[in-house]
């Protein structure tokens, strides 16, 4: 009980959410109205029980047929406030926000629309708040250096880039070039590794990308050098909990290697990923996992401190967290 308060209360920051998987079956509903959308599901509760995947694929066909209901400015904005201030109720006291641009620009939807409507709920939300552009990774780089060119004009409301969508058969390798004009551009650079996909990925990522953090991460332990390694260096893992429950990277919580990460000397985070649709935001995490694992308030106060540390947050302000 003592420790279910302590996760609770203990500030923490969030840096692998994506903003489009905050978006809860109710505000689908409400922007579906709002816009004159049509949706497949006639009630909040059978678009939930929609919500049925047990795979990245089968997930992400579902994430990308929501966020068809945004259009306007104001969409972004109301989804990014609502992420706001739930991950506030849960002393999250500072997000790094992931957003897909070309799910939304290949539906014709600005880009300027998107990262106005976002950004600015960053600026008038509870918590701050920092953005994240990732790459689709199904789509080619030229895709990407083209949505890299259309993010120029607003360098200065994005802080990285990251790499996400679906991971086996389309390797960290396939981006070198956009990431490295990334780099020069001076923006932090993370990617998701080694979730569905190989150590080998999570190494790749690491060298010819050139990323100061692994998004998941957890298929590290499978090589045994690389764990050595990402201990070594302290590269940041941001692990999500209900995600790879969901998404089956591991059978159940009690089987999941938070524990291990940490035992390794590796520098783990808690964070939600998709809230909306693995079943819970950040206290949820943490407390499925402090339920299923012996997970003691010493692991706490450490994946809260990891989170800070592992921020791109600048150094005083990280200071002031600690
Ligand atoms: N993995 C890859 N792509 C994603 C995820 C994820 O967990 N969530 C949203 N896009
Ligand atoms: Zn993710």
């Amino acid at each position: 009980e003592q420790l279910r308060i302590l996760l609770q209360r203990m500030p923490k920051a969030e840096l692998h959410i994506h903003i489009e998987g905050s978006l809860e079956p109710e505000l689908i509903f409400e922007l579906a109205q709002r816009n004159g959308v049509k949706l497949a599901y006639e009630s909040v509760e059978s678009l939930r029980k929609a919500y049925a995947f047990d795979n990245l694929q089968s997930f992400l066909d579902i994430y990308y047929a929501g966020a068809s209901v945004l259009l306007k400015e104001q969409d972004f904005y109301d989804m990014t406030m609502a992420y706001l201030r739930r991950a506030a109720e849960d002393n999250v006291r500072h997000a790094e926000i992931f957003f897909d641009p070309q799910t939304h620009t290949a539906r014709g939807v600005p880009f300027q629309t998107v990262v106005d409507g976002i950004w600015r709920a960053c600026q008038d939300g509870p918590i701050s708040a920092t953005l994240i552009m990732c790459f689709l990774r199904h789509l080619s780089e030229d895709d990407a250096l083209a949505t890299l060119e259309e993010a120029l004009p607003y360098r200065d409301k994005i802080i990285g880039v990251g790499l996400d969508s679906s991971e086996v058969g389309h390797p960290p390798e396939k981006f070198c070039r956009v990431f490295e004009r990334c780099r020069q551009l001076g923006l932090h650079l993370v990617a998701h590794a080694g979730e569905e996909g190989p150590p080998a990925y999570i190494e790749t990522a690491l060298d010819l990308l050139n990323v100061e953090r692994i998004d998941h991460g957890v298929r590290c332990l499978e090589d045994p050098l690389l764990t050595a390694r990402l201990a070594r260096e302290q590269i940041a893992l941001t692990v999500c909990p209900l995600s790879n429950i969901k998404l089956r990277v591991f059978g159940d919580m009690g089987e999941h290697n938070l524990l291990a990460l940490l035992d390794a000397g590796l520098a783990a985070t808690v964070n939600s990923d998709d809230p909306a649709y693995f079943g819970g935001y950040m206290n949820a995490n943490f407390l499925a996992a402090f339920d299923a694992l012996p997970l003691t308030a010493a692991h706490a106060h450490q994946l809260a401190r990891n989170s800070f540390t592992a921020s791109f947050l600048e150094p005083e302000a990280k200071r002031a967290f600690i």
